[in-house]
């Protein structure tokens, strides 16, 4: 079979599986040509006495229980010539569980795919609204994205949360739609080799500053310069962040990676990286379309204008 990466394997299989056939084969001829079972006053027991008086009997295995053994194997035999039993050998049917896949997911694709054409020419302005497009959706969600965003796509430490109105990419239904399609990776280079143990310190307590906790107002003014020559070509002058490279917004007290202190300087301290993997050629256009359409419609506040 074509996953052995060694025809050796499969040779050995393969023929540890006939001998083993052959075996059996052998064992219940030589068992079945025993005589006739002698009158009940004949038979000899095995010697092995229980309770007083259970005796075991030496008599040869009853006919019908041989029969059934013959035809298990004649079955066994059939199976092997049939299907791929035999390592080295596909079967005559040329069954494997790939082609039984291929069939199954080309028969839901026939029958599903007139349901998603449909949607995938209705511009996502318009299937936002569409309560049917967002029920399948829905569906598409908790197969592919839950692993990662949770299922309530609410998210955990490091996969973002999708209902938060809080975007790394874009909220409106377009920019869902890329980063669904093309996926996205967000890195950040660690800073402690460059800024050292204090000036992590310090900018890391502006950091906590700009969204309003109270820090150490000397220590952040400190932090504040550090930010301004280093981080807010990507986050922003006042740490509103940039959805261009997914440099998250420092202001809003939402953490993509954690907002204890602690959490904030090992982010700064040795970096992150982030990737949302492009679905676009695993699930096609169409259900893409639908899965915007959805997380377009999680957000919990309805009338923020993108
Ligand atoms: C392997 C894990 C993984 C899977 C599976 C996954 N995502 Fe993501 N997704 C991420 C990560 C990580 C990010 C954040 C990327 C970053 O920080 O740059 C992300 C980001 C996003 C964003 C952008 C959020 C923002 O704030 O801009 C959207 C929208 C999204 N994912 C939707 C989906 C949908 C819909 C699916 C299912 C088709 C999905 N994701 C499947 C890991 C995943
Ligand atoms: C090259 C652009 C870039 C620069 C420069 C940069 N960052 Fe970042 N930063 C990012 C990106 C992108 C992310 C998101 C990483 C991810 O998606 O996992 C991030 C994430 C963060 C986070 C985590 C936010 C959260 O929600 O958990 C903090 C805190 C942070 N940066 C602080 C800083 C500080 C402080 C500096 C300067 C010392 C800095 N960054 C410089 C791009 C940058």
């Amino acid at each position: 079979m074509s996953d052995f990466t060694s025809g050796l394997w499969a040779w050995f299989i393969g023929i540890a599986t006939l001998l083993s056939f052959i075996a059996i084969l052998w064992l219940l001829i030589w068992m079945s040509r025993g005589k006739p079972p002698p009158p009940a006053e004949q038979v000899q027991t095995m010697g092995h006495v229980w309770d007083g008086d259970l005796q075991e009997y030496n008599n040869p295995l009853p006919r019908w229980w041989l029969y059934m053994f013959y035809i298990t194997v004649a079955y066994g035999a059939v199976y092997l010539v049939l299907y791929p039993g035999l390592a080295m050998f596909g079967g005559v049917l040329g069954w494997t569980e790939h082609s039984q896949y291929d069939a199954e997911v080309q028969a839901a694709n026939d029958r599903y795919r007139p349901i998603y054409d449909r949607f995938r020419q209705v511009p996502l302005a318009e299937l936002v609204n569409d309560p049917e497009a967002v029920k399948i959706g829905e569906r598409l969600f908790s197969t592919y994205c839950t692993t990662c965003h949770g299922s309530d796509a609410r998210g955990v430490r490091g996969f973002p949360n999708l209902r938060d109105n809080d975007w790394l990419y874009g909220g409106t239904a377009e920019d869902i739609e890329h980063t669904i399609l093309n996926g996205r990776q967000g890195a950040m280079p660690g800073w402690e080799p460059i800024l050292g143990y204090e000036g992590l310190f310090q900018v890391s307590e502006y950091v906590q500053g700009l969204s309003g906790r109270a820090v150490d107002s000397r220590v952040a003014a400190k932090g504040r310069d550090i930010y301004r020559q280093n981080c807010a070509v990507c986050h922003g002058d006042e740490g509103q962040g940039n959805q261009q490279v997914g440099a998250p917004n420092l202001a809003d007290n939402i953490w993509l990676h954690g907002g204890s202190q602690k959490r904030i300087q090992e982010t700064i301290a040795g970096g992150r990286n982030s990737r949302m993997p492009p679905h676009g050629e695993f699930l096609g256009e169409a259900r893409v379309h639908l899965l915007a359409a959805y997380v377009f419609g999680l957000r919990v506040d309805k009338d923020i204008d993108y």
